[in-house]
């Protein structure tokens, strides 16, 4: 079944939250565990590019960069379809029958462009054997967790958040969907240099989209010229954006993702944590972000 017209007829009532359960200490949603084997034998190729982010780093913004780029700038050929179809996340399970990320990845035509949330550790084997090129993109902490937060009360397939309190315990021990925050940023960290990954920050993002944006086309060793990096700054503003139905999730239909309760689109800045966290919650989160990254040489910018 293809994907848009499936989420245009999906039955509401079809749809629950979902819970996490571990695997290799991971917490995930249930549904990726029960299909786990799919997902560790998934076939990269070597021409694939994988973008891996912890789940509200800025994974879509750096599609919308990417699917510009690798289209000449040009904003009619990035509005075919969806961001969610253009580049899938692979271990994505949405409810029968709807396709899994890895059957819309399947049937995508090569050079593929991909998304994963997944820990360096768990990333099926094959993008390693297939020397792929990886963006990855790391967000601090605390803007990270607020983001995360309100996306867990807008998709209606994430388990239930409880309030912020309570979700913000459960960030810092990473029981969440994807796991630990901490161990997701510093293994891609450690791993920046052995392999073809471009690690990213939002907040350099932020500071300097047309910087970033060159990064990214350098190690792609696509040449851009001026006015279509410009072209492409303009594009993937969050004001743009957030008003791109082909890049804002308001394609997916509301009993699935609630943009009134949050949308996808929310904020975009670096610095939103302090509407959020509370002086002792900010200061135990930069205990635990000092203790877990500790020797690492990963800094994080909580505000520009
Ligand atoms: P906020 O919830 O803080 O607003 P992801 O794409 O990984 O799910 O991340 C979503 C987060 O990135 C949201 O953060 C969203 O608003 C932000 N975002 C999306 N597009 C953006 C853009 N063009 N510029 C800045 N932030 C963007």
């Amino acid at each position: 079944m293809a994907l848009q017209a499936g989420l245009e007829s999906l039955d509401p009532l079809s749809i629950e939250r979902s819970k996490t359960v571990e695997l290799e200490g991971v917490h995930f949603p249930i549904e990726l565990v029960e299909n786990w084997g799919l997902v560790w034998d998934f076939k990269a190729q070597p021409d694939d590019l994988l973008i891996c982010t912890y789940p509200k780093a800025g994974t879509t913004w750096t599609q919308e960069i990417v699917d510009m780029l690798q289209h000449g700038g040009d904003p009619k050929k990035c509005a075919r379809a969806p961001i969610y179809q253009r580049i899938p996340l692979i271990e994505l399970f949405l409810p029968k029958p709807l396709p899994s990320g890895l059957e819309v990845a399947e049937a995508m035509p090569s050079p593929r462009t991909l998304k994963s949330h997944l820990q360096i550790q768990l990333l099926p084997p094959s993008f390693w054997e297939q020397n792929c090129k990886i963006i990855y993109v790391a967000r601090n902490a605390k803007d990270n967790a607020v983001s995360y937060f309100h996306f867990h009360r807008m998709n209606k397939l994430m388990p239930e958040p409880g309030n912020w309190d309570q979700y913000l315990e459960n960030f810092l021990n990473g029981k969440i969907a994807w796991g630990s925050w901490f161990d997701h940023v510093r293994g891609w960290w450690e791993a920046k240099d052995r392999h073809p990954i471009l690690y990213l920050f939002y907040e350099d993002m932020k500071e300097d989209p047309a910087g970033e944006i060159q990064k990214i086309a350098q190690f792609l060793e696509i040449d851009i010229q001026e006015a279509v990096l410009n072209q492409i700054v303009q594009h993937t503003k969050f004001e743009n954006m957030k008003a791109n139905p082909m890049a804002n999730y308001s394609t997916m239909p509301p009993s699935l993702l609630d943009h009134a309760v949050s949308p996808f689109m929310r904020k975009g800045t670096v610095g939103d944590w302090k509407e959020h966290f509370t002086v002792a919650q900010s200061e135990q989160m930069d205990d635990v972000c000092a203790r877990e990254l500790e020797g690492s040489g990963l800094f994080f910018r909580t505000e520009l």
